[in-house]
């Protein structure tokens, strides 16, 4: 375990002082219009191609999107002068939601490097576990970490998130493993949520390992669970924070029976739930998250197909179960073995894609990556990747009908992009291509 480079220099949001935002001069408006994408529709961008686009906020809302022409039409319509609106020049290039990065462990202290290089070697991830390092020596290190520190390395991260066009986050807890640190990581993601321009959903992830001082027992898993039912749930609640309540539900963690138990606290404490399911091995992960209702079951790299046939039936009976993949966190591993991306679209299960970003498994900040693996490892098409970081990515977080697409009475969370199509985010492997990042009707950042 090592120490964290000092902070970076911090991007800051920059308030718009007018209460209007025009884009203009897109050459394309990939606007995600229409709802949850599964099945065929996965691929459908909703995209708009024209001469001079446009795209129009009012008070932090999408008012107006469409032909230049047509959008000052609406406005003059709506008695709105262009002098109320701050104008962004997109310069010919693509226009897109804001992304939504449903997967993260933002809030965390130290570096794995050295566990990384093992696995080069052939350690397993698991096995480091169990002999009391991964996310133990995270656990270690970041209870020793004051809510300033981490704050200070988590603001790092988003800066650099908001740069790569990352307009909200889910965040979760999981590195404290006893009531008074998991409830400092989740202040601190309020805190930072509160400051922005990054908009934070925070999840409560008690269950992600059994801390160390548990492990000695042979109940050691059951003790736990029952800590984190009887105790860390009711403090979580009563904190009024976290939105989510996640499990790592895999063989050797929790399983499915630990699993449920926590979810039917969570759930009565009056969280949401989304669950880490069958990421390395099956494990009845996916098939518990359709039973319980989650919004999101997450990695699935090793699905069953009895998995998947639960959350295509929960799909199709009206209540999905977002097949949240990440890629980045297979790659990182080292396996070859990817989540079955096409058999989900196959079965029109909704797929969304994230980071996963942490500090063991998946280092990564940014989506736009995320889509190239997604890709190159997945065999999704760009467009599939895209609404897997925008509109399916805000379903999954319960936000779906609020951010995720680009849509008059959506909230304004949009990305200027320095390439004049959608492919072409996920082709330049490795760049990074947004160029104005606007949050809330605001400009959060912009490049020259
Ligand atoms: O999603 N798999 C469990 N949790 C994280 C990894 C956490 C860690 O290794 O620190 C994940 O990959
Ligand atoms: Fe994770």
């Amino acid at each position: 375990m090592t120490a964290e480079a000092r902070p970076g220099p911090a991007v800051r949001a920059a308030i718009s002082p007018r209460a209007g935002l025009l884009v203009e001069h897109a050459a394309s408006i990939a606007t995600l219009a229409g709802g949850l994408r599964r099945g065929a529709s996965q691929g459908d961008a909703a995209v708009l191609v024209g001469q001079d686009l446009a795209v129009a906020a009012w008070e932090g809302q999408i008012v107006a999107c469409g032909s230049a022409a047509d959008v000052r039409r609406a406005l003059e319509g709506e008695g709105r002068p262009l002098a109320a609106f701050e104008r962004v020049d997109a310069r010919g290039g693509l226009v897109t939601p804001g992304l939504v990065d449903a997967h993260t462990h933002l809030v965390f202290a130290g570096t794995r490097e050295a566990e990384w290089q093992l696995r080069m070697r052939g350690a397993g991830y698991l096995e480091i576990l169990a002999a009391g390092g991964g996310i133990l020596s995270t656990v270690a290190a970041t209870r020793a970490a004051t809510a300033d520190e981490l704050a200070a390395g988590a603001r790092r991260r988003l800066d650099e998130m908001l740069a790569n066009g990352t307009t909200t986050a889910e965040a979760k807890s999981g590195y404290g493993l006893d009531t008074a640190t998991e409830l400092r990581l989740l202040e601190v993601l309020g805190r930072l949520d509160r400051e922005g321009p990054i908009e934070l959903v925070p999840t409560f992830l008690g269950a992600h390992a059994v801390p160390a001082e548990l492990r000695g027992r042979p109940d050691a898993t059951d003790a736990y669970v029952a800590i984190v039912v009887g105790e860390q749930i009711p403090a979580v609640a009563r904190q009024g924070i976290a939105r989510f309540c996640d499990v790592f539900c895999e063989a050797g963690v929790f399983d499915p029976g630990q699993t449920r138990r926590i979810l039917e606290a969570a759930r009565t404490a009056g969280m949401a739930l989304r669950i880490h399911a069958d990421e390395l091995a099956p494990s009845g992960g996916a098939e518990l998250a359709a039973e319980s209702g989650c919004l999101s079951a997450d990695h699935l790299a090793s699905p069953s197909d009895e998995g998947i046939a639960a959350m295509a039936h929960a799909a199709d009976t009206g209540h999905p179960v977002v097949a949240t993949l990440l890629p980045a966190t297979t790659w990182f591993l080292g396996k070859h073995h990817f989540a079955p991306a096409r058999r989900f679209i196959d079965a029109a299960v909704p797929v969304a894609l994230a980071t996963d970003q942490n500090p063991g498994t998946s280092p990564t900040i940014a989506l736009p990556l995320v889509m190239s693996v997604a890709c190159l490892e997945l065999g999704l098409t760009a467009a599939e990747a895209l609404a897997g970081v925008t509109i399916n990515a805000a379903w999954s977080l319960g936000l779906g009908d609020r951010i995720g697409s680009i849509e008059p009475g959506k909230q304004a969370d949009m990305v200027v992009w320095d390439v004049p199509a959608l492919e072409q985010i996920p082709y330049w492997l490795g760049s990074n291509r947004a160029s104005v990042v606007i949050k809330r009707g605001a400009v959060a950042l912009a490049r020259d």
